[in-house]
């Protein structure tokens, strides 16, 4: 799934100097990040100015004020098929920037300062929505008022709203939202903000019919630039595999090589994993699998590689991040084997081998 994410506060422009912004820290906006990340989801995060630094893994696009946060979310929200608005865009900002900076001396008699309205983010990407795309947004109240989350869920058309109160700001030990959905149900999540993460996600992936296996990957030291195993379309079944070589190699013609993905891989018992070769380099560059279907098992915890070799007549080059390999999850069926002296009859028999011939 691509996510667009959001986070922290933004920043208001007053003159060259000052700014209004308010006190979000932009964490549960990074753990969301950070977990979909983890979870294999290709993940964009649009982020106001925040204290710490962003989170690695997800794409990071910094914004200052809400009109930027707004440009950046329409860009990047027609690819997504969710959005997670965790971000406190500022509801309000000076109707006019001055230029410089404003000196005490002019205003000595106090001033005030006019606000305009900004744009309302979730507004505009629902405006925008297309079938299938699904938005979770967040209510700050107060005191958690449930009639004004669902006043706030309807009013701006989402699937889900989280409610939200003062005490979560920063880091707490444990952090509670009511989580409201479109049709009525209501569920009350406790947790740090990763665990509340993870069970918005966990929402968000039924709803889109993610899959609900999971296969657990371990990142090999000094891979944390290269992309976890993804599917690159809604109807893949193959998970693309990338090169972790450290320079790029020349695999000549004839060459065989084990290529590193840079992961370790955890498969549920009664589950295996293909390595299959994609067929764009098979049938372009002669690139193949030379045991022809690598197969991992579910007690397999060493480093995961692909036994690339090239029937091609050109050397082929295997950049870093290069995607070389599919691996594909599936249900193994374990059998007990029974010595007979007779098996079953059926009309073929013994015909094989091209008994049946070659007429359609
Ligand atoms: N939001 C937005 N655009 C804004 C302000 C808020 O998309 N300009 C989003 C927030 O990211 C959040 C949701 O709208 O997901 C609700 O934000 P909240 O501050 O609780 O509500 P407001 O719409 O600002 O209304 P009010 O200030 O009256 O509570």
């Amino acid at each position: 799934m691509r996510i667009l994410v959001t986070a922290g506060p933004t920043r208001e422009a007053i003159d060259a100097v000052r700014f209004l912004t308010n006190r979000s820290t932009g964490r549960m906006g990074d753990a969301v990040a950070s977990v979909a990340y983890a979870r294999g989801h290709e993940v964009v995060l649009v982020r106001g100015p925040c204290a710490a630094p962003p989170p690695t893994g997800p794409r990071h696009v910094p914004v200052t004020s809400t009109a930027d946060m707004l440009a950046a979310c329409r860009e990047h929200w027609p690819r997504c098929d969710a959005v997670v608005m965790a971000a406190a865009p500022a509801d309000f900002t000076p109707a006019r920037v001055h230029a410089g900076k404003i000196k005490k001396g002019s205003r000595t008699g106090g001033w005030s300062l006019e606000l305009v309205p900004t744009p309302d983010i979730l507004a505009e990407l629902a405006a925008a929505r297309r079938p299938g795309q699904r938005m979770l947004g967040f209510a700050l109240e107060p005191a958690p008022d449930l009639d004004e989350a669902r006043r706030k869920l309807e009013r701006k058309g989402l699937d889900w709203i989280a409610l939200n109160t003062p005490g979560n700001f920063g880091d707490p030990a444990e952090a509670e939202l009511r989580l409201l959905a479109a049709d009525g149900v209501v569920e009350r999540l406790r947790g740090t903000k990763t665990e509340l993460a993870r069970a918005l996600l966990q929402r968000l992936e039924r709803a889109l019919g993610a899959a609900e296996l999971t296969v657990r990957v371990r990142r090999l030291p000094g891979c944390e630039d290269l992309p976890l195993p993804r599917y690159a379309s809604a109807g893949a079944s193959g998970l693309d595999l990338c090169a972790a070589v450290e320079a790029p190699l020349e695999l000549a013609p004839g060459a065989i090589a084990l290529v590193p993905t840079g992961l370790q891989i955890e498969i549920p018992p009664g589950y295996e994993a293909q390595v299959r070769a994609r067929s764009g380099l098979a049938l372009r560059h002669g690139l193949t699998l030379v045991n022809g279907v690598g197969t991992i098992d579910s007690d397999y915890r060493g480093p995961l590689g692909v036994i690339l070799g090239n029937l091609g007549s050109q050397p082929f080059r295997i950049e870093r991040g290069m995607r070389i390999a599919q691996l594909v999850v599936s249900r193994v069926e374990r059998c007990r084997i029974e010595l007979v002296s007779q098996l079953g009859a059926t009309e073929r028999a013994e015909g094989g081998f091209g008994s049946t011939g070659l007429a359609p």
